[in-house]
């Protein structure tokens, strides 16, 4: 492979000279060991060496004897194991002699350095830190932990060797390569093209979620499942097959030991860095990788919740990016739209029909030819466009368009001449790679390439010089191609020894993409860097949006890759209108969530196939509550924008009028993802881990911690079985309709043909605001605290307000306010209150909101009255400045 190459000498010898000072290194060797064929293949421990600290571990392997399928095995490995954290192992092996491609947290983090050619650099510290270092071994294995962390590592000093992580608290073992009886010698393969890693697991008591992107019935991974990680643009109406994105990272909750020191609910994650094609195959009791390239880059995040897993993961990839205020509000689309009278007849079936309507979407249809850049004069043309998207702003709505990435080849279109004068096109053969999209012929621009950041970023300057759009949708960027161009002849890269599993059916990796022999910037194959195309895309068009803008980007992108999050939205791509994929929306969003791309969505109604009346209802009422709300459908289906049936527009009236009320929580979920990564939609789990009936719903999620969505995903039920973790429920349509869980159980609910079950739970403080068509005008009502109260658990919430559209959410020094909320019971018995602590007040007091009402719910519950609203008329109280709402209990009042 031509990313092989020797590693820089100069960086070897340093390497090796603080291996020197600063460890010990111990030798073994093979015949101590007994190294004979009956033991099979893998690798044997050839020197060890660990840190003053015990936190720092370098081994080298040996191969123990050559396996001849996938081509010949790389004979000298080296494996580094470090605490990157107190919650955070890290686990390298490569080929100790050779450097390989791999994509190095450069890429997900800092992305300065690209390609990544050296040894990070954590790995090569030299400071004084490890000086008076003890060895620690024990019964001839190696440990290494972090005395802050629970986590231990412990390589296996065996033949072949192994290596595990496991818990100091309860000795759980998370992650174990120790060959077993079954996968003898197995458990690690390293090959130019191959690699395999397989860890056992506890049966019965794991429970896997992510390693997307995948439609699944199930967000729990079942125990057959075998997942294929390569960017495809294969319609998401596909189940199991690997699909636009590629996220090779799983979050194992654990349900507890029969010995009891493992509690119910302690999860872990892990994440396989790596940027190849992949087959993951997950068997219940062992999870096994097969990789055609790259390094073992393995992190081992301790959580021990579900929550914290993911603060961890995403504080090593990147916290998702803030979006803009107005991004959580309504949005439509569709491929297929004829003109500008048509769009605007949209526009204003929705004004008619009183549903809010945020923002208006356009598909390829408005360009000239399918082109980039470019309005269809005809149709679309500029002075009608730019009234139109003039008066979207006027009635404060956005207005967002599609982009692909195949630039079409014409000599007359100038988004093409200015690619081949910076010569940004990725090649094959030397020449501009010929694919074929929307426009036909095309050229891809290689974002590996510094410059194609400049170029892109021109490009959209000048287009948004004639068209203020106000986000971008990032389509087609795995990268689809509508053609497969032959392999070369004999190259292992368009055609590896081992075939994943692409498409469901070992479809070759260059099927409808790029060839992987084509090459980017610094001789990147496409073979190593194919995954990366639609991160590397989003990250040019954020810096471009951001710099001709000004203000925090809206993108939506197809297709993702580990870090995406910071950057983009993501929507699930092209389901279809059915009952099953609505049902499958679910899972789907829920891993995003896990991947650290909160803002996520799936087409509402559905994309391909007609969509009908009872089932674009349904799916309006669950699809109020996604993170991303967005109605698209596909050219040749049946329109379906909310208002063209009664019902339909009814509930979206209802559901939307609810979501804006919510507008507040959604957006401080936002704030709270941008600061610790937590999902906005979350798996039942997350708030409940030690509930192990949570583990297996698919149906259901929350909205942060406290407001759960129970949908009808089934053509003509009325009734829901819902699951209420234990607790006091209340619905948020109707606040006196609650529901009691002592311990958690199912429930059949009334789910009539306009209703969905929306429940917030005891203990929450929900700032909400009024119902309005456009968020800006939802932001200027006044604001109502709404208090479920418990006479158990803590009542809090907290609401993050800013002026929406500030690049940075929440930063030092920016202007925005954090308001958290208290509540409480008098030790009389006889009051509840609710108090706030505000940080950085200015901002809040500035925009003179007001909250003029508190919702106390819940009181019967502690043995007072069904409902209790503090309405303060003239006395409007701002809770940013004067802390303190009581409400007296009179069990004698009438309401
Ligand atoms: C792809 C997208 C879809 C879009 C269509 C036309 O299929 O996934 O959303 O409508 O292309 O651009």
């Amino acid at each position: 492979m031509e990313t092989k190459k020797t590693m820089d000498r100069l960086e070897l010898k340093h390497l090796f000279h603080n291996l020197f000072v600063f460890f010990t290194i111990v030798s073994f060797s093979s015949s101590v060991h007994g190294v004979s064929e009956a033991v099979g293949y893998g690798y044997k421990l050839k020197s060890v060496s660990v840190d003053a600290n015990g936190k720092w571990l370098t081994a080298d392997l040996g191969l123990i004897r050559n396996s001849s399928v996938y081509g010949p095995d790389i004979q000298n490995l080296r494996l580094v194991a470090s605490f990157e954290t107190s919650n955070r192992l890290r686990i390298k092996v490569t080929d100790s002699g050779h450097e390989r491609w791999e994509i190095g947290q450069e890429i997900i983090r800092r992305q300065s350095q690209f390609p990544h050619r050296s040894l990070p650099e954590n790995h090569r510290s030299s400071s004084a830190k490890y000086q008076g270092e003890t060895q620690k071994q024990q019964k001839e294995n190696y440990y290494v932990s972090d005395p802050t962390s629970d986590l231990i590592f412990t390589l296996h000093n065996t033949t072949p060797f192994g290596l595990s992580v496991r818990r100091r608290s309860s000795g759980d073992v998370l992650f174990d390569t120790s060959p077993d009886a079954s996968d003898s010698g197995t458990f690690l393969v390293f090959k130019d093209q191959y690699i395999q890693l397989s860890s056992s697991l506890p049966q019965g008591r794991s429970s896997l979620y992510g390693l997307g992107e995948h439609t699944k019935r199930s967000f729990k991974l079942q125990h057959n499942d075998s997942l294929t990680l390569w960017n495809a643009d294969l319609a998401s109406a596909n189940l199991d097959v690997n699909l636009y994105g590629s996220h090779p990272f799983y979050l194992d909750i654990r349900s507890a030991s029969a010995d009891g020191k493992v509690s119910a609910g302690t999860t872990h994650g892990v994440l396989l860095l790596n940027s190849n094609g992949m087959d993951i195959v997950y068997g219940g009791n062992r999870i096994t990788y097969k990789i055609i390239g790259g390094v073992i880059d393995l992190y081992v995040f301790a959580g021990p919740l579900p929550d914290r897993v993911v603060e961890q993961y995403t504080q090593l990839i990147g916290r998702p990016a803030a979006m803009p205020y107005w991004s959580f509000g309504f949005h439509q689309c569709r491929y297929g739209y004829k003109n500008v009278s048509d769009i605007e007849g949209v526009v204003a079936g929705y004004a008619k029909a009183r549903i809010p309507l945020e923002v208006m979407w356009t598909d390829i249809d408005y360009m000239d030819g399918f082109k980039d850049f470019t309005l269809d004069p005809v149709n679309f043309p500029k002075d009608q466009m730019k009234r139109f998207v003039d008066k979207l702003h006027q009635n404060d709505q956005k207005y967002v368009v599609i982009i692909d990435p195949g630039i079409s080849v014409n000599s007359t279109y100038g988004t093409y001449i200015r690619g081949m004068q910076a010569d940004i096109f990725i090649k094959r053969d030397g020449y501009p790679y010929l694919g074929r999209v929307w426009p036909g012929p095309v050229y891809f621009p290689d974002f590996v390439n510094p410059r194609t950041e400049t170029y892109w970023a021109g490009e959209i300057k000048m287009f948004r010089d004639f068209l203020p759009v106000d986000g971008l949708w990032l389509d087609m960027n795995e990268i689809s191609n509508f053609i497969t161009s032959p392999p070369t002849p004999n190259s292992a890269l368009d055609d590896p020894a081992y075939k994943i599993n692409n498409q469901g059916i070992q479809r070759p990796i260059n099927n409808n993409t790029v060839p992987a022999t084509s090459l980017h910037f610094g001789n990147l194959t496409e073979y190593n860097a194919h995954n990366l195309y639609g991160l590397l895309e989003c990250k040019a068009t954020h810096a471009a949006l951001i710099n001709v803008t000004g203000k925090r980007p809206f993108i939506l992108s197809r297709s993702t890759f580990v870090s995406s999050g910071k950057y983009a939205a993501h929507w699930t791509g092209d389901n279809a209108a059915t009952w099953e994929d609505l049902a499958y929306t679910i899972p789907s969003i829920l891993n995003f969530g896990l991947f650290g791309i909160p803002m996520v969505g799936a087409d509402i109604c559905g994309f391909s196939r007609d969509t009908t009346e009872e089932l674009c209802q349904r799916w309006i009422q669950l699809g109020a509550f996604y993170p991303f709300a967005r109605d698209h459908s596909e050219i040749n289906s049946i329109r379906q924008e909310l208002y063209l049936w009664d019902s339909v527009a009814a509930s979206a009236r209802k559901v939307l009028g609810l979501r804006y009320c919510l507008l507040p929580y959604f957006y401080t979920l936002m704030y709270e993802a941008h600061k610790e990564g937590t999902p906005i939609a979350r798996p039942l789990f997350f708030t409940f881990p030690q509930d192990i009936h949570t583990y297996e719903i698919n149906s259901q999620f929350l909205l942060g911690k406290g407001i759960m969505v129970s949908p009808v995903l089934k053509s003509g039920a009325v009734s829901v079985d819902a699951y209420f973790p234990s607790g006091n429920w209340f619905d948020l349509f109707n606040y006196s309709n609650s529901v009691s869980a002592n311990s958690g159980k199912y429930l059949t609910l009334a789910a009539p043909r306009d209703h969905i079950n929306v429940h917030v739970r005891e203990g929450n403080i929900i700032a909400m605001q009024g119902e309005a068509r456009t968020t800006k005008a939802a932001r200027k009502t006044p604001f109502r605290l709404l208090v479920a109260v418990s006479s158990t658990e803590t009542m809090s919430g907290q609401v993050f307000l800013d002026d929406g559209e500030e690049v940075e959410m929440g930063a030092e020094g920016g202007k925005w306010s954090l308001v958290r909320f208290y509540g409480g019971i008098s030790s009389s018995g006889d009051e509840v209150f609710a108090r706030s602590e505000v940080e950085n007040g200015a901002f809040a007091l500035s925009q003179k909101w007001m909250i003029d009402k508190v919702t106390f719910i819940g009181l019967e519950n502690v043995g007072r009255l069904t409902g209790y609203e503090l309405s303060s008329g003239n006395n409007k109280t701002n809770l940013y400045a004067n802390p303190i709402v009581k409400a007296r209990l009179d069990k004698n009042a009438k309401f």
